[in-house]
């Protein structure tokens, strides 16, 4: 079981909340707004209500916000509140025309939140190739969802790892947080299939081992 705080109250929050609950981890729901945050946990049932901008109670932060208001949101809670803390990001730095990042070249939006965080804080990137639906509704067809995941520091991916296996997901370990550049272009592969060939957003991209 984690101890889990999600910063955020759209739809990646609740879906992440929602399987978090169901796969006996604790909860707590972070947002600007405190009653949509109440509201948010009543609906979910189960997860506590922390306060913005004070330390989160959970052991792994998720930053389930836009990528524009990411790193500016860590530094809100500044260096104190997430010492020591696993920090999830989920973001997509994607441009408005969907053609590119909005992140410096060479770099990636975990990197640049990284920059933001404590130098005692782990940043990992996950979730960020699933569509909220698609996570929400869990395993599709008989099989597992990939969350792929990138960090530099191996106990912080273990414990992210054991989070996504409570959710009934399959964690798949990239490399350091430089590939979090690669799982941000799978996004915006993603999303030149939605325009180009697939034409909705009902599916996942995982990987199938051979024997
Ligand atoms: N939706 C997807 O399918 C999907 C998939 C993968 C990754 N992502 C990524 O996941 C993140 C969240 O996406 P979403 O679809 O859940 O977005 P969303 O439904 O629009 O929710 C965003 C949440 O962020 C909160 N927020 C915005 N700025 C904030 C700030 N400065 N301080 C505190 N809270 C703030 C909003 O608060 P208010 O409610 O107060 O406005 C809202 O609750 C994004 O970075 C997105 O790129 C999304």
């Amino acid at each position: 079981m984690s101890s889990i705080s999600i910063i955020g109250l759209g739809n990646m929050a609740s879906a992440l909340a929602d399987r978090a609950l169901a796969g006996g981890n604790a909860v707590e729901i972070i947002g600007r707004d405190p009653a949509k945050a109440k509201e948010l946990a009543a609906a979910l049932g189960g997860a506590t209500v922390g306060t913005a901008g004070a330390a989160p109670a959970g052991d792994i932060v998720i930053l389930a916000v836009p990528y524009a208001s990411a790193a500016a949101v860590v530094s809100e809670y500044g260096d104190d509140a997430l010492q020591g803390k696993v920090i999830i990001d989920i973001t997509n730095p994607v441009s408005p025309d969907f053609q590119g990042f909005v992140t410096p070249d060479g770099s990636s939006g975990a990197q640049e939140i990284a920059k933001a965080a404590p130098a005692g804080a782990h940043v990992v990137k996950a979730f960020n190739t699933l569509f909220s639906h698609v996570l929400a509704a869990g395993p599709a067809e008989g099989r597992l969802l990939d969350v792929f995941i990138a960090g530099d520091d191996a106990q912080a991916k273990t414990r992210v790892s054991a989070f996504i296996e409570s959710l009934g997901l399959r964690p798949m370990d990239t490399g350091q947080l430089a590939m979090a550049r690669s799982l941000e272009n799978v996004a915006l592969l993603q999303l030149g299939l939605v325009a180009h060939s697939v034409k909705h957003t009902n599916f996942f991209l995982g990987v199938s081992i051979l024997s």
